[in-house]
């Protein structure tokens, strides 16, 4: 969601006249877009401020200016910390940006005004290469789960126009990218007038050049079967789908405000399993939410343990402000946070890794996206399910080079948990 807010950024600033530097050394303004999902993101953040405050020492007429998330969130703290920061701007308000950076003066321009209607449906963002492209479909948080700051931070859900999505993808298209990923915090929240995210798929798979289709990220709450079935028959539709649970126990899935019971979360896998051919599930996890006891880790390891996820995102619990769990508190020590998380994280990794190894001696289609970062000669992929496929880029004598955007048949010959490793097939 940040890199495709830095391309909106990226996008606003060009239209103003400026070209990008590829070192923030050789910059005039250098921008910080920022994450306050938890507290190792904002410290991060403080750590970067830090050094960009050393650059700024050297030219001072360098502009610095702190974007996003936590900017929304801390605005108060972050001016105290960092009084060198020129300009300070929230989710809603990258389109003032060039204004926000040509006032003259030392203080500090603050924008961080949250708006119900921006969405910059009309700003292409500045994609980058490659062969996937990442859209933003919808905008905010209405879920307000009691952990969450998303809500506070980019508040209200809002869709864009479905036209503008056609129009963006269909240009995407134009240039080569292959796949697109819908983006939303609860992307499947999706609703502009009668569309709804299920129609809003069908209409992007229309889209003559777009041969894959994948988005992130749904909540279970908004799995319709309309959504189950768009999956199912669009073959475009990549059979994947990110279903985060956050807790294995009914008890502290209540405190956290899921709006769901686990009872109706394996009814839905289930439901997801039955009707969509060979589909990867990916989850979140948080360990150590406020009341988080033994038994209730011990309900999230059994979840993990039945519904077996081709992968998952763990996280250990971080107070955040403003948010309505922030009054509990944290009643779990960082320590056993800790334990929670690599018990968690090891057991995530074997059932990647059976996962994975169910996979070898099965050919899948791969969208080939470029060498393999390991070199060699090896190319990198995606297989439908979004696991990474490795493969030798060519065969023996005689078979043309594979080249990023083609899709070529592999087999998988080994695996380990976080890749496969194919042959062409
Ligand atoms: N602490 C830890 N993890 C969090 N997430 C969201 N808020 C918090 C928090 N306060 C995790 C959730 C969410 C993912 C994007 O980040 O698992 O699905
Ligand atoms: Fe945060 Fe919940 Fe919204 Fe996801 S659905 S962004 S976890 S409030």
């Amino acid at each position: 969601m940040n890199v495709a807010d830095s391309q909106t950024v990226s996008a606003v600033l060009r239209r103003a006249g400026y070209v990008s530097a590829e070192r923030a050394e050789d910059a005039d303004v250098v921008l910080l877009n920022t994450c306050a999902i938890r507290e190792h993101a904002e410290e991060k953040v403080l750590h970067r401020l830090r050094e960009l405050a050393r650059l700024k020492q050297s030219r001072p007429e360098v502009k610095l200016g702190l974007l996003g998330c936590m900017a929304q969130h801390n605005r108060v703290a972050i001016m105290e910390k960092a009084a060198f920061l020129d300009v300070v701007a929230g989710p809603d308000s990258y389109r003032r940006l060039p204004e926000m950076l040509g006032r003259a003066g030392d203080d500090a321009s603050i924008d961080v005004r949250l708006d119900r209607a921006e969405t910059y449906a009309d700003i292409t963002p500045d994609y980058g290469g490659g062969v996937r492209a990442y859209v933003t479909a919808m905008r905010g948080c209405d879920k307000f789960c009691a952990f969450c700051v998303v809500p506070y931070v980019r508040g209200r859900e809002r869709s864009i126009p479905p036209s503008d999505l056609m129009r963006e993808v269909g240009e995407l298209a134009g240039r080569g990218v292959k796949e697109v990923v819908l983006l939303g915090q609860t992307v499947n929240a999706y609703r502009f007038g009668d569309t709804d995210f299920s129609a809003l798929l069908k209409m992007i798979a229309s889209i003559g050049g777009i041969e894959r289709i994948r988005f992130m990220s749904p909540h279970p709450g908004d799995v319709s079967d309309s959504l189950i079935e768009a999956i199912a028959t669009e073959p475009k539709v990549q059979p994947h789908l990110h279903l985060p649970i956050q807790s294995g126990s009914d008890r502290i899935l209540a405190a956290m405000e899921r709006g769901y019971m686990v009872a109706e979360y394996l009814d839905l896998v289930a439901r997801v399993r039955a009707a969509i051919l060979g589909v990867a599930l990916s989850t979140d996890i948080i360990v150590g939410f406020h009341g988080e006891e033994d038994s209730d880790f011990e309900a999230t390891m059994d979840i993990m343990r039945a519904v077996g996820y081709d992968s998952a995102f763990m996280f250990k619990y971080s107070v955040r402000e403003h948010t309505r769990a922030f009054h509990l508190g944290d009643s779990v020590s960082e320590e056993e946070k800790g334990r929670r998380l690599s018990a968690l994280i090891a057991l995530q990794e074997e059932m990647s890794l059976m996962r994975n190894r169910a996979m070898i001696g099965r050919e899948f289609p791969v969208l080939v996206e470029g060498p393999a970062r390991r070199g060699g000669g090896m190319m990198a992929g995606k297989t439908p399910q979004f696991k990474t496929a490795i493969f030798a880029g060519d065969t023996a004598a005689g078979v043309e080079r594979v080249r990023a955007g083609d899709t070529v048949n592999v087999r998988v010959d080994s695996a380990t948990g976080h890749s496969l490793m194919c042959s062409l097939a």
